[in-house]
């Protein structure tokens, strides 16, 4: 049977593919590590990911790094994931750049330090123009968020209500102009959406596996996109050929 990423594959892959990375922590507590070890080794895992998503023809990548219900950690956990993102932006820019990743940053920024904030923005502008993959980094994000900070400027910009459709709010959203994700990956094996793009997900396809997102590498998410080449998408229809010989 074909496989994405293997020569020839006659398999599309899907645009946008979302992940919720969980699973660090019990990984690190497996091996008896501490968690901020598991968040490391899933840091090196996502640069896996974003080599495989490239390779793989996904055009959008979106990643749950940092909750806005994440700042509950403890301080130690949460100083770590803060120093992590910035080790990253300075020590993978030049790589992702070169591959022809686009950084975008989902959720708020100005509870960052200056520090970060500014990072952030200066790898958003570096990459601008790359569009071999489209990375959009969730962090200090969460779906609820999003929507009251989408509703609060559709106020402000005094549209009317009968003009307020799912296009317009998409719109608002951080995600504007970004298409909605096909398929949602959650490691770990947790069954719960945790806030993570709750109006982008509506018709998303889900796949969630046991896996750590540590291990969770170029073969499982080749496995994710080849399973969800297999579904029927159906948005909420019935597919034209079920309506023959239905006559109740
Ligand atoms: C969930 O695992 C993971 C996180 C909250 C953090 C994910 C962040 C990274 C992998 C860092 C890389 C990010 C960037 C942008 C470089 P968990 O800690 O909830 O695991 P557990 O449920 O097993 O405790």
């Amino acid at each position: 049977m074909s496989q994405i990423g293997q020569p020839n594959s006659p398999i599309k892959p899907p645009q946008h593919v979302a992940i919720i990375m969980d699973g660090n922590g019990r990984w690190a507590k497996k091996r008896g590590l501490p968690r901020l070890a598991g968040h490391k080794a899933g840091t090196e895992n996502l640069r896996r990911i974003i080599s495989a998503s490239v390779e793989f023809g996904v055009q959008y990548l979106t990643i749950y790094a940092f909750s806005t219900e994440n700042w509950g950690r403890p301080r130690d956990e949460v100083d770590g994931l803060m120093r992590i993102v910035e080790d990253v932006i300075e020590k993978e820019l030049n790589e992702l750049d070169e591959q022809g990743v686009q950084l975008r940053h989902l959720g708020k920024l100005d509870q960052l330090s200056l520090n970060l904030q500014k990072k952030v923005l200066a790898a958003v502008d570096r990459t601008r123009n790359n569009s071999r993959l489209v990375l959009n980094i969730a962090f200090n994000y969460g779906g609820r968020d999003e929507i009251i900070h989408a509703i609060r400027q559709i106020l402000v910009d005094g549209i009317k209500p009968e003009d307020v459709s799912p296009e317009l709010v998409s719109h608002y959203l951080y995600t504007a102009g970004i298409p909605d994700p096909d398929l949602i990956i959650r490691t770990s094996g947790e069954l719960r959406i945790s806030n993570f793009l709750i109006w982008q997900g509506a018709y998303s396809e889900w796949y969630v596996t046991p896996t750590y997102w540590p291990d969770f590498g170029k073969n499982e998410l080749r496995k994710a996109l080849d399973e969800y080449a297999n579904r029927d998408r159906r948005y909420g229809k019935v597919d034209s050929s079920e309506y023959e010989g239905s006559h109740v």
